[in-house]
C-alpha cells in the first residue's frame, strides 16, 4: 500500500498546486469579463489584467476573498449600469454572495439562479423590472438572504421562495409584486418586508410574527395585524360560505378548550416547581447575604433591564441559583493581575455580596463585594465551553499581559470544563451604554462635548492598541459596543470583553459578537479587523447622536439606523441634525463635532476595503483634539 501512496500523494499535491494557480487566472479573467459587461465601471480601476483579485493586502475593489479565493462581490453605490454577465460569475466557483445595491442596472432579473451555491443576493435600489419566474429560486437551496427592494419587479412573488429552507431575510418592499403571498413558513425567517406592493389576500399564518409595517402599503392584504379582517365569505370556496364559517367556529371552540386545559396544567406544574425550588434554595444558600449596599438603583432603558434590588444576594447563592451544579465549584481562581496586592480566592468570592449587573450577549455579569472591601465584576461566560484548559489558560495570560490606559484589566479567572468565570476591576460609573441611554436624569448631563470627545478618543486609542498587540487575531476586539465600554471616575473609557474570538466557536461568535453586525458579516462574508472599525464608527455616531444604534440590538427592532441616517444627512449637508441636542448648542465646537461625524461615517463604510483605516481614524481624531484646544 505504502509505495502506492507516495506517487499518489505527489500527484495530488501537483494537481492542487496546478488548480490553485489555474483558478487564480480563471478568477481574474472571469472578473474582467464581468467588468466588460458593465457601463461606467470607473470605480473598478483596480481590476487590471496581470494583477490578482485576491492579492494579499490589495484586493480588487469590491472583491471579497476567503482563503485567497473570491467569495463575494460588494459592488454597492458604484454608479454601475449595463449588463451583469452571469456567464462570468458562474466561473467563480466559491462565490457565495453578490451585492449590487444602489446602482443603475435595469431590465429583467439576470440569471443569478445559475449560481446554485449563492447564500446572499442583494440587488435592491436598481431599476430591475418585470416578472420573476415562479421557479426562479428552486435551484438555490442554500440561499439565506434575498434583497430585491426598490426595483420595479411585478407579477406574483415567486413561489419557489417558500421552498428555500434556509431563508433568513426577504426584502421585496417598494416593487409592484401582485397576487397572494406564497406560504412562507420558514422558522428561520427573521427579517421580512413586503411593504408597498400590490399584494392581496390573507397574510400566511407563518408571517404573523412580523410587525404590520412589514406589510403596509398593500391595499388588498388582510388578516393578521394588517388592520383588515379577511372576508372569507367573499372568496369563493368549495363549501358554502356559511358552512365554512360554522366549521371554522367549531374548530376555534375546540382549540380554545385545548388551550385552557394546557394553561391550567402549566399553572399547576409551575406552582409545584416553585414550591420545590423554595425548599432546595434554602439549603443552598449557605453564605450570609449582605444587604448593605448603597449604590443607586439603575434601570437600563435598552436590552439590559435589571432591577438590581431584586437581584441582591450572596454571590455564592446567585452563582448556584443559575448553576446546574449544587456543590462548591471545583478548583480555585487563577489570579493574573495582582499588582495592587489584593488577594482573594474562590471562597472569598463565594461569600461576597453580589448583585446582577446585566445579561450581556455572552452571559450574566455580577458585581461582587468581598469582605476585605474589594469590589469586582464577575462574568460567567456561557459561550466558551468547548475551549480546552490549556488554550484557555494561554489566552487569559495573553489578555492579562495587555496594558493600556483604555483597557479594563482582567484580574482573575476560573476554569472548569462547563463553567468559566472572568473577574474584572469594578468601575463605579458603569457602562457607556448606561450613561448614554440609561436614566438620563442621573448621568447624562455630565456627558458634555469635551467628555464625549475624550471618550471617543480613548476608545479609538484602546482599539488601536489591541489591533497592534493582537494583530494575528481575526477580530482583535470583536465585541466593541457601548455596553462593553466602562468609565472611570474621570470618564476615561475602558474597553472590556476584548480578544475573546479564539475562545468562541464561529457560530456562537456570529450570534453574540457585535463585529458580526458589520455589513460584511451580514453578507455572509468573513470578518476582519476592519469589522472592529465598523463597530468603532457606529459607536462614534452613537456617542454624538445620543441615539441607540439598531445595529447592536439582537432582533434589530427599535433603535436607530445611525449608519443610514448619517449617510443621507451627509448627502444633504445637514450633519448637525444628527447631534445630540445636549451637546449641539456648544456652537463653537460644532465643526469638530461634524468632522467627527464624518470620521464615524468613513468608519461605517459598507465596503471594508474602502472603510477608513484605524490608524488614520485615530490620527484624524487627534487632529480635532488639537483644533479644539487651540
Ligand atoms: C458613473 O459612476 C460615478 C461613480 O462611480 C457616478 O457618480 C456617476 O453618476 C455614474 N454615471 C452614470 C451616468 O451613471
Ligand atoms: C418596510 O419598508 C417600508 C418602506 O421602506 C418601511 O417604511 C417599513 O418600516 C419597513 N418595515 C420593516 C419591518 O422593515
Amino acid at each position: 500500500m505504502i509505495h502506492v501512496h507516495g506517487p499518489l500523494l505527489f500527484f495530488h499535491v501537483f494537481v492542487v498546486i496546478f488548480q490553485t494557480t489555474n483558478s487564480k487566472t480563471v478568477e481574474a479573467e472571469a472578473l474582467l469579463k464581468l467588468k466588460e459587461s458593465f457601463q461606467n465601471a470607473t470605480v473598478l480601476d483596480s481590476w487590471k489584467p496581470g494583477t490578482e483579485p485576491c492579492a494579499q493586502g490589495k484586493h480588487w475593489v469590491g472583491v471579497v476573498c476567503a482563503h485567497g479565493v473570491v467569495s463575494g462581490l460588494l459592488l454597492g453605490h458604484s454608479g454601475l449600469s449595463g449588463k451583469i454577465d452571469v456567464d462570468a460569475l458562474v466561473l467563480l466557483s466559491r462565490l457565495r454572495s453578490v451585492a449590487f445595491l444602489s446602482n443603475s442596472f435595469s431590465g429583467p432579473i439576470p440569471d443569478f439562479n445559475r449560481l446554485g451555491a449563492l447564500r446572499g443576493l442583494y440587488i435592491s435600489d436598481n431599476q430591475f423590472l418585470g416578472e420573476i419566474p415562479s421557479d426562479y429560486f428552486s435551484k438555490m437551496a442554500g440561499l439565506k438572504k434575498v434583497w430585491l427592494s426598490r426595483n420595479e419587479f411585478s407579477g406574483p412573488v415567486p413561489s419557489s421562495l417558500a421552498r428555500l429552507s434556509q431563508l433568513l431575510e426577504l426584502h421585496l418592499e417598494n416593487n409592484q409584486f401582485s397576487g397572494t403571498i406564497p406560504p412562507l413558513e420558514q422558522k428561520n425567517l427573521v427579517s421580512l418586508n413586503l411593504s408597498n406592493n400590490n399584494l392581496e389576500g390573507e397574510i400566511p399564518a407563518g408571517l404573523l410574527k412580523f410587525s404590520p409595517n412589514a406589510f403596509q402599503g398593500n391595499a388588498g392584504l388582510c388578516g393578521g395585524n394588517s388592520g383588515r379582517a379577511c372576508d372569507h365569505s367573499a372568496t369563493p370556496s368549495p363549501d358554502s360560505p356559511k358552512d365554512h364559517n360554522s366549521k371554522n367556529g367549531l374548530k376555534i371552540a375546540i382549540w380554545v378548550i385545548v388551550a385552557v386545559i394546557l394553561v391550567l396544567l402549566l399553572i399547576i406544574v409551575a406552582v409545584i416547581a416553585i414550591l420545590l425550588m423554595r425548599r432546595t434554595q434554602e439549603t443552598l444558600f449557605d453564605a450570609p447575604v449582605k444587604e448593605n449596599l448603597d449604590t443607586p438603583v439603575r434601570t437600563y432603558s435598552t436590552n439590559v433591564k435589571k432591577d438590581i434590588n431584586s437581584n441582591r444576594k450572596g454571590f455564592g447563592s446567585a452563582y448556584r441559583a443559575v448553576s446546574s451544579r449544587r456543590g462548591k465549584p471545583a478548583g480555585d481562581l487563577v489570579l493574573i493581575n495582582n499588582d495592587n496586592g489584593s488577594q482573594f480566592g474562590m471562597s472569598d468570592l463565594m461569600k461576597a455580596a453580589a448583585e446582577v449587573l446585566g445579561n450581556g450577549s455572552l452571559g450574566l455579569s455580577y458585581k461582587a463585594m468581598m469582605d476585605g472591601g474589594a469590589t469586582v465584576v464577575v462574568k460567567r461566560i456561557k459561550e466558551m465551553n468547548k475551549t480546552g484548559r490549556d488554550k484557555f489558560d494561554a489566552e487569559m495570560r495573553r489578555l492579562a499581559n495587555l496594558k493600556h490606559k483604555n483597557l479594563l484589566r482582567i484580574l482573575a479567572y476560573h476554569y472548569r470544563k462547563e463553567e468559566k468565570l472572568l473577574v474584572y476591576e469594578y468601575q463605579q460609573k458603569g457602562s457607556l451604554m448606561f450613561l448614554l441611554h440609561g436614566d438620563r436624569g442621573i448621568s447624562h448631563a455630565d456627558l458634555t462635548w469635551p467628555v464625549r470627545f475624550k471618550i471617543i478618543q480613548g476608545i479609538a486609542r484602546g482599539l488601536g492598541y489591541l489591533h497592534t498587540e493582537l494583530s494575528t487575531h481575526e477580530l482583535p476586539h470583536g465585541d466593541l459596543k457601548s455596553s462593553n465600554v466602562l468609565l472611570t471616575r474621570d470618564y476615561e473609557p475602558l474597553l472590556s470583553d476584548y480578544g475573546f474570538c479564539p475562545l468562541i466557536s464561529s457560530s456562537q461568535a456570529a450570534e453574540a459578537l457585535s463585529a458580526y453586525k458589520s455589513p460584511e458579516a451580514a453578507l455572509n462574508l468573513h470578518v476582519s479587523p476592519k469589522s472592529d472599525v465598523f463597530c468603532l464608527g457606529v459607536m462614534i455616531l452613537e456617542i454624538l447622536s445620543g441615539k441607540f444604534p439598531c445595529q447592536f440590538l439582537l432582533n434589530a427592532q427599535g433603535g436607530t439606523d445611525l449608519v443610514q441616517w448619517i449617510r443621507s444627512a451627509i448627502q444633504e449637508g445637514r450633519e448637525a441634525d444628527l447631534l445630540d441636542p445636549d451637546i449641539a448648542n456648544a456652537k463653537n465646537f460644532q465643526s469638530g463635532m461634524v468632522q467627527l461625524l464624518h470620521i464615524g461615517a468613513a468608519c461605517t463604510e459598507t465596503n471594508p476595503d474602502r472603510r477608513l483605516d484605524l490608524r488614520e481614524a485615530i490620527r484624524r481624531i487627534d487632529d480635532i483634539d488639537t483644533c479644539q484646544r487651540g
